[in-house]
């Protein structure tokens, strides 16, 4: 068992600090926020995320995990120090380490003994030597540091799961031997472990995430045209699915992708390249495409109601997608501002993000629940595809608004069946429902027994 510092108690390092505490480590988790950790001592977590809150309270009860701002107190016999803080988008896209470099100093400055360095931060490629500089920079002459990037994967709202069930770890250094006892943690996992150098490392995460935004955009624009052609971008994606080589993940068309990670990452990889000399067109249209996918929705909904001044309109969900009260980047909310610029009358509901959205909001009714966001409404939109929505008492909606609109931002119902409630359905790529679509996978042919 290892002793393990885990520098940020943000999303990523609450996580992977848990994580690794309910695997029998000895963690402690440290945040230069004093009032964040005052409140993960009383067992307040300053996120929402499913499981992780009885995770933190059983290791804490269980001794294995502490939270400190103290660098020295954290650092006392750390054998590992994970760097997970915050790279937020500087004013170009490019990724703004001021953090890491931060914390890479104050671990420099208060590590007394040797230690790994293991950054999870997604950082520009490089940083891992910018990191090593630092530490060489400001270590005591007689403690040895090696730098490892183990970039991190998990989503938000199933982020215990994604960090005890990873489909793979990825970690990347200039020694393989550290790299090797980074390794060592993990092995409880039993997933694939792929160990290469820093950069390649680094920049697997942004071509994971780059890709990943890659397919929604192209989905989206697949979208667009069946919104023109009359097919249906739902069956599209799952005859595409079935080709092992596509795969069904991340072919949901819709309000497109937002969130901290996608917006951040794409951005900051496009900036990287550019500056570093190439032209990074296709980057810049998955971003391009996921503006228009919002934009496109306002359109949608002008058409359907023929103007949008003055009509009242229920949104659907504020995070930037299910089971999270985040709303960073979250397409829902542009698009409530977008509604409310062209005079739109924005009413809305969300399970968990509506304190977080009314901090971004003005003069935006918060409801405390769908019905009553659709009361008196124009049309009601479904900007993110919580559960809640799929289950909805269809009737009792209808009946509470004043028109029958439903815009599915999300393709959460099913067209035929909302047109027979009587709904004006519009979806995204949704085509004209001519033929039926066939709700089973077809079954194989049973060969005939003698
Ligand atoms: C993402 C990556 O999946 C994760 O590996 C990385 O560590 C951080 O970034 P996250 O931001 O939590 O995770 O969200 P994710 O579940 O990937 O969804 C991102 C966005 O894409 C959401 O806005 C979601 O609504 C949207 N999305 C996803 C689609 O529009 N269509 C899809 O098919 C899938």
């Amino acid at each position: 068992m290892a002793d393990i510092c885990i520098v940020g108690a943000g999303h990523v390092g609450l996580v992977t600090g848990a994580c690794f505490a309910d695997l029998g480590n000895e963690v402690t988790c440290l945040d230069v926020n004093a009032a964040k950790i005052a409140g993960l001592q009383q067992g307040k977590l300053p996120i929402y995320e499913p499981g992780l809150e009885e995770l933190v309270e059983r290791n804490a009860a269980g001794g294995r995990l502490r939270f400190t701002s103290s660098y020295p107190e954290a650092l006392e016999r750390a054998e590992f120090a994970f760097i997970a803080v915050d790279t937020p988008s500087g004013s170009e896209g490019e990724a703004d380490l001021s953090a890491v470099r931060r914390a890479a100093r104050a671990v420099a400055e208060a590590m007394t003994h040797d230690l790994i360095i293991v950054n999870k931060s997604t950082v520009p490629i490089g940083t891992g030597d910018v990191v090593s500089n630092i530490f060489a920079r400001h270590v005591r002459s007689d403690v040895r540091f090696w730098v490892v990037s183990n970039p991190e994967f998990l989503r938000e709202g199933s982020a215990v799961q994604d960090c005890l069930q990873p489909d793979r770890v990825v970690l990347g250094g200039t020694d393989r031997a550290a790299a090797e006892r980074v390794a060592t943690l993990y092995e409880p996992l039993r997933c694939p472990i792929i160990i290469t150098d820093l950069r390649t490392a680094e920049m697997i995460k942004y071509a994971s995430n780059a890709f990943l935004a890659t397919r929604i955009s192209f989905i989206n624009e697949i979208a667009a045209i069946c919104d023109q052609l009359g097919a249906d971008v739902k069956e599209v994606a799952r005859g595409m699915g079935y080709d092992k080589r596509i795969g069904p993940g991340f072919l949901e068309a819709g309000l497109g992708w937002g969130g901290s990670c996608f917006p951040k990452d794409v951005r900051a990889l496009s900036h990287m390249a550019a500056v570093h000399g190439t032209h990074p067109g296709l980057l810049r249209a998955v971003m391009e495409i996921n503006q228009d996918a919002r934009r496109r929705m306002v359109h949608k909904l002008r058409a359907v109601l023929e103007g949008l001044d003055e009509r009242v309109i229920a949104v659907l969900g504020l995070s930037f997608k299910p089971n999270t009260d985040d709303v960073r980047d979250s397409p829902a909310i542009e698009l409530a501002r977008l509604l409310q610029h062209e005079g739109a009358i924005v009413r809305a509901y969300d399970p968990v993000a509506s304190e977080n959205a009314g901090a971004l909001l003005r003069n935006v009714a918060l409801c405390a629940s769908a019905y009553e966001a659709a009361e008196g409404a124009d049309a009601v939109v479904v900007a993110t595809d919580w559960n809640e929505f799929k289950q909805l008492d269809l009737r009792r909606l209808r009946r509470v608004m004043r028109q029958p609109v439903i815009v599915d931002g999300r393709n959460v119902y099913d067209p035929a069946a909302m047109r027979a409630l009587g709904f004006v359905y519009v979806g995204v790529g949704r085509g004209n429902h001519a033929v039926p679509p066939e709700t089973r996978p077809p079954q194989r042919e049973q060969p005939a027994t003698p």
